[in-house]
Parts: structure tokens; C-alpha cells; sequence
């Protein structure tokens, strides 16, 4: 589809500069059989996400179809890190402001990924939230540095079951949380990092459904 053709549907303009042709034909994943191990663990977190955001999006008040529509749609929401080496997302030392900006082309690249599926409603909203799941509620966020609610209600909802589930997970640079420790970042201030970051009637209802999201994290 053309650019004009996303316009002309209400889509999200392609109107950044990207760095890789328009369509997922033309890039390929950097996926190679000794990244597995990462690539299995990227697996995991997104099914997580998936899961927790379809209880969130059930507390804020969507309907039961909604809520499996955002839950599978929160499962692709890394997609564009399959074009990212897999170095990078496990390196224990902080990234260089090149490997930073490599890494945060991963919410465009699985924008185009999946809006280059076709024309299809969930392909479309699946594509939104990968594109926005790391905007923040203050406009400190990547790519567009959206503010407050012009990011989407399913994006907001996805970028909260992500920070919870990235918190969680062990990674090869960090031990996981506890349920209880995750929550005191995201919802009392505790990391300065993360004030302001989240829509504060997101961030009520996942109090409200907190052991829910406790089980789900488990599987
Ligand atoms: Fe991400
Ligand atoms: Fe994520």
C-alpha cells in the first residue's frame, strides 16, 4: 500500500524517514539459529504481554472481544526487534547512543512489519500499537513523543503490561521482580524513571486486577 493509501484510510501516514525499504518483503529478521536462545525468551515476553493486557484492557472496560482482539494484537507488539541483532537486546553493558538508536527503530520496524501484511482491520491495529507502545503519557516516549491521549487506549494499556513484564523477566543483565516489587516501581513512584510515563486510570485499574495479572504473568 501506498503512503497516500494508508492516509486515505485513516492509517497512520508513513511520514518518518526509515532507515529500510517500505515493506517486510524487502527487510529481512536478523534471526539466526545461535539467537534462538534470545529469541525464544522474546517469545515468551510478548505472549506475556499479550496475556496481561487483555485482563488490563477487561478492568478498563472493553468488551470480552475487544480484549482478545488487544490480547493478540500486545503479542506482536516487539515484532520489530526480530530486525534487531540479538546482541543488543541482552547486553549487559548500556548500549552506545548507536546501539540506542538501533534499538529504538524496533517499534517502526514492526509498524511497518505488520501494516505491510495488507489491508486488514487487526493487521492495521496490531500495527498501531507496535508503533506506539513505547510512547510515554508525558511525551517523553519514541518515536513521535505522543502526549497523554494521543497515544491509543489499547497502546497505553499495552505500554504498562510491558514495563510489568520486563520487570519480571530475568534477563542475562538483571534478576526478576517480584510481583509486589513490579508493582511499587509502576504504580507508587518508586522509580523515578518511570513518573509520569503511564495514563494514571491505566495505571488505577491495574491495581484493580493486580493478582489477575499476577497469575497470567505466571502462565
Ligand atoms: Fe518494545
Ligand atoms: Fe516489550
Amino acid at each position: 500500500m501506498s503512503k497516500a493509501g494508508f492516509a486515505a484510510t485513516g492509517f497512520p501516514a508513513l511520514s518518518w524517514s526509515l532507515s529500510v525499504p517500505l515493506f517486510s518483503r524487502d527487510i529481512k529478521p536478523a534471526v539466526q539459529l545461535k539467537d534462538l536462545p534470545h529469541r525464544l525468551q522474546l517469545g515468551r515476553h510478548m505472549r506475556s504481554v499479550g496475556r496481561l493486557s487483555a485482563i488490563l484492557g477487561a478492568a478498563l472496560g472493553l468488551s470480552p472481544a475487544e480484549c482478545r482482539r488487544l490480547g493478540r494484537a500486545a503479542a506482536l507488539h516487539d515484532v520489530g526487534k526480530l530486525y534487531v541483532p540479538a546482541q543488543l537486546m541482552d547486553k549487559c553493558a548500556a548500549l552506545t547512543p548507536d546501539e540506542m538508536a538501533t534499538m529504538q527503530q524496533h517499534p517502526r520496524l514492526g509498524f511497518v512489519h505488520l501494516a505491510s501484511i495488507g489491508p486488514n482491520m487487526f493487521a492495521r491495529f496490531a500495527a498501531l500499537i507496535a508503533l506506539e507502545h513505547h510512547e510515554n503519557w508525558d511525551g517523553s516516549g519514541y518515536p513521535k513523543g505522543l502526549v497523554g491521549e494521543e497515544i491509543g487506549l489499547e497502546s497505553r494499556i499495552v505500554a504498562v503490561c510491558d514495563v510489568y513484564s520486563a520487570l519480571r523477566e530475568a534477563r542475562p543483565y538483571k534478576a526478576g521482580m517480584d510481583h509486589a516489587a513490579a508493582m511499587t516501581e509502576i504504580c507508587d513512584g518508586a522509580s523515578p524513571q518511570l513518573l509520569g510515563k503511564f495514563d494514571p486510570r491505566v495505571v488505577a485499574a491495574l491495581r484493580t486486577c493486580e493478582a489477575a495479572i499476577d497469575r497470567a504473568f505466571a502462565g
